[in-house]
């Protein structure tokens, strides 16, 4: 179990964090807290250090384009043709595990 403070995220922010090996992604969309894997799968590059747009991560190295409420990806290379993309997302090769968390308090509780 991660504990982070509330305080730590804007509201349409996120931030990595890391502990006890593992790297997540804390996001807050409006009200609402998603965590989900840190690193993309394609490059291992860090999430958090790319763009939050909506409910949707950007990956900085390539573009990769992660729907954090499942993440599932939803676009990458702009060669790549949306049925390319549906395809890559159901084989799962490109996903980012997501974790359950939750507000207790001033703390957001992230299940690992
Ligand atoms: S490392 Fe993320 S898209 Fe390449």
């Amino acid at each position: 179990m991660i504990r982070v403070s509330v305080d730590k995220l804007e509201k349409n922010g996120m931030i990595g964090v890391q502990e006890g090996g593992n790297n997540v992604l804390l996001v807050k969309v409006d009200s609402n807290y998603f965590a989900l894997g840190d690193i993309c799968p394609h490059k291992k590059c860090k999430l958090h250090t790319g763009t939050l747009k909506g409910n949707q991560v950007i990956c900085p190295c390539h573009g990769a384009t992660f729907d954090v409420t499942t993440g599932i990806l939803q676009a990458w290379f702009k060669s790549f043709p949306p049925f390319l993309i549906k395809l890559i997302a159901k084989i799962g090769i490109m996903n980012v595990k997501t974790y359950k968390c939750a507000v207790s308090g001033d703390e957001i509780l992230i299940e690992t």
